[in-house]
């Protein structure tokens, strides 16, 4: 949420600093800011405009060699003008980009005012220039000292990069509970709060840890902590490159990140079947068999379409382990003093690795005692990094602002685990083999749908684009099936859709069934194949259009579309199934003519609560 960019090196800042925002746009995208240090003059440039407007406003001639930028998703301040980064002292000074949140800003922001402080923005981030600038100016003797001196002074969560225009030699930066990673050039240094802003330049990169603060110069950089202790970082190398973050010809990143699904499983899957016992291999559970038999208890912990990938995790494990699962909202975990049981095993789900609530749900778990491990996609990650075990999801980087191909790798990895599960339990030899066999197949099955399923499903997104309204209705395997598919298309496309489990609709929403509100009825051919076809029975029977996402024969003219996939092992169902209702979200939005990946009010990873 909010991307960050700094540079200091020999170059021009200002074209690394807007190539690196774009690269940021999709973590929010109200408003953006560059402020450049020249020849003892700060240039900033600000305004509630996307990123391609900036880059007009800022022009093309800044010989500037150190800057700081920032892409906005705004939390305290409307998206205007003055609330967009970077925010200044008085003196003009001070240039401050930050990502998260203070919790203490109204307390500070009126200790500022009293001692005669006047603002120019409502946001959060401006008291910080206002401390930082009072420090210099009460002797501290470097920008870094400054810096550590305010951020005391300070409660809540920040990325921060701090440029001042007396000491253009040097940038600070400083992380508490939202990411910032240097990336170590040659002769110069670049920051960003995400690696997606750095891969193009350089692959050594340096993770900020909680509680660090770091000094950039253009040949150097020092880590310590708040307490001034020096931390000593040394650099990691990435595998990522720039070529993962490019659009290869698609018109936008969810587009291309459906297609990628086949790989991305494959991914998933590689080295962790288990042929010979018709198991999985999961080493970073760090769990052995004994360990794994004394679980008593699954719960998994999300948010949104990772909370739903999480109840299909909790299908799966009740299935094929036979053990207790449920999935819950981390960001509800977090609040009701939840009972935290040594022989439940916590699963913490996210792709971004940085989702607040699910962060906090982890600590509290750890607070607690609770045995908590990760299915996370983001190595380094936070919740990677306090789960410290787990399962890494592989799915690369993801960055259209609806998740797919993460979610799709969720599902895969907790079949994984339930199968684990189930085989040091009472999982037959033959049950585990015809998982393994239907995980080995998925790939091709997911790259069925997406090659021959693409073009049908636009025609019937088209046909449906007129909805104002729809439902997602699923039993059992199907519900949370329904619920993520009701997710993707309100979210891009900001059609109402609301899910519902089939046999509940009978009890109240049967009620909204007319010709105007299609239902999106999920239907495998399994044991429950009949109570389904009952339910799109009901809802012909009230006019109401259906749209069937289906492997099975279903009775002819009972629904007005079918939105085919391939057979699988039934328990994989849900996994397969999900693929088409992307597909159906992205081409409805698409015939609305949505910002598909940059819906309106959303940003990827929420690090905020
Ligand atoms: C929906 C979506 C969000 C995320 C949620 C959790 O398409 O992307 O609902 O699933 O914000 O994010 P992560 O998985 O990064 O914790």
């Amino acid at each position: 949420m909010c991307g960050i960019v700094g540079y200091i090196g020999k170059r021009e800042a200002a074209p690394i600093l807007l190539e690196g925002l774009q690269r940021l746009e999709y973590r929010g995208y109200d408003s953006a800011g560059v402020a450049l240090a020249h020849r003892g003059r700060l240039r900033v440039t600000k305004a509630a405009v996307r990123v391609g407007e900036l880059r007009t406003l800022v022009g093309e001639d800044n010989p500037a060699p150190v800057g700081i930028a920032h892409t906005r998703w705004a939390t305290h301040g409307e998206p205007t003008d003055v609330n967009a980064h970077p925010h200044l002292d008085a003196e003009g000074r001070i240039a401050v980009v930050h990502n998260g949140i203070i919790e203490n800003a109204e307390q500070l922001r009126a200790k500022l005012i009293a001692s005669g402080v006047e603002f120019a923005s409502d946001t959060d981030t401006e008291a910080l220039a206002h401390l930082i600038a009072a420090r210099l100016r009460d002797g501290a003797e470097t920008l870094e000292d400054a810096v550590r001196g305010a951020l005391h002074q300070v409660e809540g969560a920040y990325g921060i990069v701090v440029l001042d225009v007396k000491n253009p030699g040097e940038i600070v930066v400083a992380r508490n509970g939202s990411p910032i990673v240097l990336g170590i050039g040659d002769g110069e240094m670049f920051v960003a709060s995400d690696l997606a802003a750095l891969v193009r330049h350089t692959q050594r990169v340096v993770y900020l840890d909680d509680g660090e603060l770091a000094t950039l110069k253009a040949g150097d950089y020092r880590t310590s902590t708040l307490q001034a202790k020096r931390t000593d970082k040394t650099p990691t190398e990435v595998e990522l490159s720039d070529e993962d973050y490019q659009l290869d010809g698609y018109a936008d990143y969810m587009r291309k990140e459906i297609g990628e699904q086949p790989e991305a499983v494959r991914r998933a899957l590689r080295g962790r079947l288990d042929e010979r016992f018709s198991t999985a291999r999961l080493g970073g559970l760090r769990l052995d068999p004994r360990e794994l038999r004394s679980i008593r208890r699954v719960k998994f912990l999300g948010c949104g379409s990772a909370y739903y990938a999480g109840q299909i995790g909790a299908g799966l494990v009740e299935e094929l382990a036979r053990l207790p699962a449920d999935a819950e909202p981390a960001s509800e975990f977090r609040y009701r003093n939840p009972v935290v049981d040594p022989e439940t095993l916590y699963v913490a789900v996210s792709q971004s690795g940085e989702t607040a609530d699910t962060l906090a749900a982890v600590q509290e778990l750890s607070r607690k005692g609770g045995r908590v491990i990760g299915a996370v996609n983001a190595v380094a990650s936070a919740i990677a990094r306090e789960c410290g075990s787990g399962v890494f999801l592989h799915a690369g980087p993801e960055v259209s602002v609806a998740s797919t191909k993460a979610v799709t790798n969720m599902n895969t990895t907790f079949a994984m685990l339930a199968l684990l599960l189930g085989r040091v339990r009472d999982l037959s030899v033959a049950d585990g083999r015809r998982i393994v066999e239907g995980l080995d197949a998925l790939p091709d099955h997911i790259e069925e749908v997406v090659r021959t399923q693409d073009e049908p499903i636009a025609e019937v997104a088209r046909k449906f684009a007129e909805a104002r309204h729809m439902f997602f209705v699923g039993r059992v395997r199907g519900w949370p099936v329904a619920r993520e598919g009701a997710q993707k298309l309100k979210e891009i496309s900001y059609v109402h859709a609301e899910a519902y489990q089939a046999g509940e609709l009978k009890h109240g929403p049967i009620a909204l069934i007319d010709p105007s509100m299609p239902s999106v009825v999920i239907v495998p051919d399994d044991e429950l194949l009949v109570k389904n076809i009952g339910t799109m029975e009901q809802i012909k029977a009230r006019g109401g259009p259906v749209i069937a996402v289906t492997n099975a024969q279903l009775p002819e003219g009972l629904a007005d579309a079918e939105l085919r996939v391939p057979r699988t092992e039934p328990e994989l169902d849900p996994i397969l199934f999900g693929i088409p209702l992307q597909l159906l979200a992205y081409h409805l939005a698409t015939a609305l003519g949505r910002d598909i990946d940059k819906p309106r009010n959303l940003a990827k990873s929420v690090t905020v609560e």
